[in-house]
């Protein structure tokens, strides 16, 4: 049987720095995000007895045996949950180019984790699906369910898992990528979590985490745009700012990171409101009310630096599209 899924990428608005776990997963706090309907890769899982080892093809091409031997780990979680000891064969594709510095890990191992379980003979429940994924990439957890979604940190593993906050058509919000820069990272997200503690502001970050989880939660609820989009810029710096000050630093930004940082604040100022946000690459998430997105697009794609603008609505999250 061959199962294909598709999972959609996630921006975080509250993000995930520091795992208290590294093998397990476990972070350091919880997060929140939103699924992206222009981001998403399409993965498909075939067992079989005739395959003499795992194998990984990305967009079509053999993957690197660093990116094969993840993928088989999260294989052989699969097999020791449905007993199975068959190897498989992995087909994966992204629907955003590789050099456009959108990070994969998230919808890669969500799309993984569905179609994996579901040719395993597996069925599990979405809190145990997000469990799965979360062991492949944290992130992964958050692109399962639907929609605005709450990673709940959990303190032993089983409870450390994501659910939906809100539909995707609960709120009417767009994150328009600009993107700037390839991703090809010097240092991966994985590496910079272990490191996220030797930043002198790490712990000042973590003890502050829980009441702006409850902030923003409310925000959220109350659709309230400005104080959301507050809390979420604020968010992303802090994260950079631990990022930069660890031990090696981490510098994920590139000059036309700020430019377009400089720009946002710039129209905000002058009444065309939105926000930014940034993961570990260069990036800029433009955070800003649907009516907002055609001005907002325009002008982006004039700045110089701005190689494309990618317009991603809230989407649903992962589902299994084909069983063959
Ligand atoms: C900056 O989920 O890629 O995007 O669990 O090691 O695979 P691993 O890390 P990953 O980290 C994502 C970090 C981030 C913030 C976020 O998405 O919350």
């Amino acid at each position: 049987m061959k199962v294909t899924a598709k999972a959609p990428s996630n921006i975080a608005f509250i993000k995930y720095w520091g795992k208290r776990d590294e093998k397990l997963r476990i972070p350091e706090n919880s997060s929140i995000s939103m699924n992206l309907s222009r981001a998403f890769t399409i993965t498909s899982v075939e067992f079989s007895n005739k395959f003499k080892s795992d194998s990984l093809f990305i967009n079509g091409l053999k993957a690197s045996v660093d990116e094969t031997k993840r993928v088989s780990i999260h294989l052989d979680l699969i097999r020791s949950l449905s007993k199975i000891n068959d190897f498989a064969r992995v087909e994966s594709r992204n629907n955003f180019p590789k050099a456009s510095g959108i990070a994969s890990s998230a919808s890669g191992f969500a799309a993984l984790t569905l179609a994996g379980a579901k040719a395993a003979g597996l069925s599990l429940s979405e809190k145990e699906l997000t469990i799965l994924a979360r062991l492949g990439s944290g992130s992964a957890c958050r692109s399962i369910p639907d929609g605005f979604v709450e990673w709940k940190m959990g303190r032993t593993g089983n409870d450390s898992y994501a659910h939906s906050l809100f539909a995707p058509q609960f709120w009417n919000i767009c994150d328009l990528i600009a993107v700037v820069g390839k991703s090809s990272k010097k240092v991966s997200s994985s590496e910079g979590h272990a490191i996220a503690e030797s930043s002198p502001f790490y712990k000042t970050r973590i003890v502050a985490m829980e009441n702006k989880l409850k902030k923003i939660k409310l925000a959220m609820k109350n659709k309230d745009f400005t104080k959301f989009g507050e809390i979420l810029e604020a968010e992303a710096i802090n994260m950079h700012m631990v990022m930069m000050t660890s031990n090696p630093p981490l510098y994920y930004w590139l000059p036309e990171t700020l430019k377009v940082m400089v720009k946002v604040m710039e129209w905000r100022n002058k009444g065309l409101e939105s926000y930014f946000t940034i993961d570990a690459g260069p990036n800029v998430h433009v955070i800003c009310r649907t009516k907002d997105v055609d001005r907002l697009t325009k002008r982006l794609r004039k700045l110089s630096g701005v190689r494309s603008v990618l317009v991603n609505t809230p989407a649903l999250g992962a589902r299994i599209i084909e069983v063959v």
